[in-house]
């Protein structure tokens, strides 16, 4: 058994890394633990066919100012993704149309329905703190109701549900809509600003990192040095009021802390000594991903600009619901990103590959035409096999669950502290909330050890 230090982290993502850099500039020792042989968890720029692909998070927002105060500080560049030209909207009745802007190209009682949709939900959304969603005085009506049957009960306009429904369940949840609560499509809201921000794809989809988003994880990793070790998969931990043993194969770390950054559906994946208390079980059972499956298909040239396209497009009623141009920085080819969700990555994996690029490059061939049929390199990133992960972008709750296991969510289990994205208030689900989590996780330890320094 190895001398105990201050504080062992399980997980290099963007959390577990946040949390220990702040951890060593307050002057404690750290000992960071990761499965994989890489770090940055769901951030990985990739190198396929040629092309770099970030095959997890990538983009910044503006909302997202502890992201953009961490680029700064570590000294990364971004640029912006190209957005000039008209985006193209496929309706409920199958009619392709081009439009600028933020409002899709629906018949004027569908517009209607949708304002009003959006002004209720930034009113829900302004009345929230995002860290205190049980808090808010709706809470309890709300986390009983799916956002489906919400939506539902108040509009009769099925084309203006649809695309409501789609900006939260299949583009940020990746849940059916049904699948999850009113709460958390607010909270969901309220953790990016508003549900107008969701829905302005120039301001959610802004700004892309030079050489990805994944620099992030992989800068702070470089500034904790040896204390990062990759291919770590740690099984067992066996705890007290003093301290924790953290067990991975013949290695064995002892802290008088630990952060455990990973995503709550892994953590049943290592055995507790003692369990940990039933509250943070059941809270673990309660969440789970969504599935998303992130397509990178890559052209000889951007053909859809030539054609006065931004390359952005949506509709509720297409395999592909939303894609954007994705071309890397000073690239000459032209890039796309596509995302398929929820119940249609159902759909699709029960086709054979070939099936499945098939009816893909005909979805997107709806909205940019033939040429989006032939391109040079094609690859899907499926987060759902990955056992270490198990899914995208993040997990969410099930009915209820917001305000029944919400509220103990982050509360430390005697020298354990638990945390991701998946509990983040502001930025949930994002890196922004994983910078943040892992900066309250250190402070919490910092304020409350009674350690000299
Ligand atoms: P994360 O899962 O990244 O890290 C946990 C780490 O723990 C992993 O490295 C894992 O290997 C490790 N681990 C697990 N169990 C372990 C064990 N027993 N022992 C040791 N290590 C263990 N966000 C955004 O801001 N903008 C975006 O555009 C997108 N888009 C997007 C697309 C896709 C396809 C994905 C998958 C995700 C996004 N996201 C995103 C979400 C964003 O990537 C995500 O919220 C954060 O990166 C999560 O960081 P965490 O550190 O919380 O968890």
């Amino acid at each position: 058994m190895s001398d105990q230090i201050d504080v062992v982290v399980i997980g290099a993502g963007a959390t577990g890394l946040s949390a220990a850099h702040a951890l060593q500039q307050a002057g404690r020792s750290v000992v960071v633990l990761e499965a994989r042989e890489r770090v940055g968890g769901r951030l990985w720029t990739d190198e396929v066919d040629g092309v770099d692909l970030e095959l997890g998070g990538q983009w910044v927002s503006p909302d997202q100012t502890e992201l953009l105060r961490v680029l700064d500080e570590l000294g990364l560049e971004t640029f912006s993704r190209y957005r000039e030209g008209a985006s193209v909207y496929i309706g409920i009745s199958g009619e392709r149309r081009t439009f600028e802007g933020e409002q899709l190209p629906v018949p004027p009682a569908v517009e209607k329905a949708m304002v009003a949709l959006t002004d209720e939900l930034d009113e829900l959304a302004a009345q929230m703190d995002p860290d205190r969603p049980w808090d808010a005085p709706f809470a309890a009506e709300l986390d009983q109701v799916s956002f489906a049957a919400w939506l539902a009960d108040r509009c009769d306009e099925q084309e203006a549900i649809d695309n409501i429904a789609m900006f939260i369940a299949q583009a940020m949840l990746t849940k059916p809509a049904h699948a999850f609560s009113a709460l958390q499509a607010v909270q969901m809201a309220a953790s990016a600003g508003s549900f107008s921000h969701l829905v302005d794809s120039e301001f959610i989809l802004d700004k892309r990192v030079v050489g990805g988003l994944q620099g992030v994880p992989l800068a702070l990793a470089e500034r904790l040095g040896d204390a990062v070790r990759l291919g770590v998969d740690v099984e067992k931990v066996r705890w007290s009021g003093t301290g924790v043993e953290v067990v991975a194969g013949d290695l064995t770390v002892s802290a008088r802390h630990l952060v455990l950054a990973v995503p709550p559906t892994v953590v049943p994946r290592i055995r507790f000594e003692p369990p940990l208390p039933s509250a943070q079980r059941e809270a673990h059972q309660h969440q789970s991903f969504g599935l998303v499956t992130k397509l990178h298909i890559t052209y000889d040239t951007p053909f859809w600009r030539e054609a006065g396209l931004s390359g952005t497009v949506f509709s509720p009623y297409e395999l592909v619901h939303e894609a954007y141009d994705n071309t890397n920085h000073g690239d000459s080819r032209g890039t796309l990103v596509g995302f398929i969700s929820d119940e249609r990555v159902d759909e699709v994996s029960r086709l054979d590959a070939e099936a499945r690029r098939t009816a893909i490059l005909t979805s997107l061939a709806h909205y940019y035409g033939e040429q989006a049929l032939t391109p040079t390199s094609y690859y899907e990133s499926d987060w759902t096999s990955e056992e270490l992960g198990q899914g995208a972008y993040a997990t969410s709750f099930d009915l209820g669950g917001l305000t029944r296991f919400g509220p103990r969510l982050r509360e430390p289990v005697g020298p354990i502290q638990i945390g991701s994205s998946d509990v983040a208030g502001l930025g949930f689900q994002h890196v922004d909330g994983a910078l943040r989590v892992g900066a309250e996780l250190a402070q919490h330890i910092i304020a409350t050890d009674t350690r000299e320094v």
